[in-house]
């Protein structure tokens, strides 16, 4: 353990109000009741007001909405004192990255930039910077450990390794105790439905087509958002992690095919939805991280077996329509029809 003010500090979560980041408040503010906290969140179409829901009345909860890239706003809003700082702030689908960077490159490069200059003259505990396993590229063989060479193929994956490398900077440069965390892919509840698992379910509820990109044969390493979070406590909590560079996952390496097959059985909906697409450009094939660092460092373990876990997530996108049907309107349809424009049987209905 160390002497980091962890069940009482003042954490600033940016990018609070997104998937990976709502889940995280849930457990912070769960684990430690009398920690005071901060979301950050300029509320792009990803962020959503309603994932902090079961913490908003919360004395020790508040919500700012603004862009992590807006010196005007950070710099003042840093300067009030906070003991972390986790930044999970990005933009995320890799997709919109191929159909227009530019965002991408603002939050994810500037926007990091911005923070860590506001950090500068009032120093934290810890600056967490939540990068990704797409840092490394494609890992067709073994998996990638945190030595292993950059090599991001997509705008969205080589934005983040601008940040992640920034973040690492501001530490042998300046000296901001820095942290840095590379997760594979995460699945759970309150995940915007443009990403492989809650639009494959949400389709599925609607009979809708599942777009398989090429082949199908693809791999990810899948793990519960909840271990996620987990792991960024553990890191919160352990002595010595300043500079370091950390992977998170759980070792369930699936195909996209293997993920569609799983969820067309848990919602009882027939193989013919599966309909393969045009391939994603410059799609990387396989995803793969060594996570043994974090496990020897802090004796984190995932805890969510991939079965229960999708099957818990299935679940809960069934038994909260109310959450994810008004996502899927608007500009989503308007995104889902130029993305999906080679899908043999229309667009999800929306309704
Ligand atoms: P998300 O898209 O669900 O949420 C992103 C959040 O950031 C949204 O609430 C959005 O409003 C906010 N945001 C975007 N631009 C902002 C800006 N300029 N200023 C302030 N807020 C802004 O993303 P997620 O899946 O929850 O991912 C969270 C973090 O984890 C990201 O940094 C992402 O790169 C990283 N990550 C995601 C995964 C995954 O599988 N989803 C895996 C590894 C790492
Ligand atoms: O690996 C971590 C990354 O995982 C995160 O850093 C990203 O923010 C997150 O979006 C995710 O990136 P992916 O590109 O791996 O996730 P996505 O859900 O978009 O796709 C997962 C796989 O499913 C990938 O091989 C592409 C495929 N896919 C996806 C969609 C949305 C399809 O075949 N059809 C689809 O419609």
């Amino acid at each position: 353990m160390t002497a980091r003010p962890v069940e009482d500090g003042r954490y600033l979560v940016t990018g609070g109000a997104g998937f990976i980041g709502a889940n995280f408040v849930h457990l912070l503010m769960e684990r430690y009741p009398k920690a005071k906290v901060t979301v950050l969140d300029k509320l792009t179409y990803a962020g959503n007001p309603a994932n902090l829901d079961p913490v908003r009345d919360r004395a020790t909860f508040r919500f700012v909405q603004g862009d992590i890239a807006d010196a005007d706003l950070v710099g003042p809003l840093i300067a009030e004192g906070f003991d972390f700082v986790i930044n999970f702030a990005a933009e995320t689908h890799v997709d919109r990255s191929i159909g227009d960077p530019s965002s991408f490159v603002k939050t994810d490069v500037y926007g990091v930039y911005t923070l860590l200059e506001a950090i500068r003259p009032h120093p934290v505990s810890l600056f967490v910077q939540i990068s990704t396993d797409e840092v490394y590229g494609e890992v067709l063989e073994g998996a990638a450990a945190e030595d292993a060479p950059l090599m991001p193929r997509n705008p969205y994956a080589a934005s983040k390794a601008g940040g992640d490398r920034l973040a690492y900077s501001y530490w042998a440069t300046y000296g901001v105790p820095v942290v840095v965390t590379r997760c594979s892919n995460n699945y759970g509840p309150y995940q915007y439905p443009e990403k492989l698992i809650p639009l494959f379910v949400t389709n599925a509820i609607d009979s809708q087509p599942m777009p398989i990109y090429g082949t199908g044969k693809n791999q990810r390493d899948w793990i519960h958002v909840r271990d996620h979070g987990r792991a960024i406590l553990t890191l919160l909590g352990s002595d010595g992690v300043e500079g370091e560079i950390f992977n998170i996952g759980a070792g369930n390496e699936k195909s996209v095919l293997e993920i569609a097959d799983t969820l067309l059985t848990l919602t009882g909906r027939p193989e013919s939805l599966l309909a393969k697409v045009q391939d994603r450009p410059g799609h990387d094939r396989r995803y793969a991280v060594d996570c043994a660092k974090l496990t020897r460092k802090t004796g984190w373990v995932p805890q969510v077996s991939f079965e229960e876990g999708v099957r818990e997530t299935v679940d809960w996108y069934q038994a909260h329509e109310e959450w994810w049907r008004p996502l899927k309107s608007g500009e989503f349809l308007e995104y889902y029809k130029r993305n999906y424009r080679f899908l043999p049987t229309g667009a999800p209905s929306g309704k």
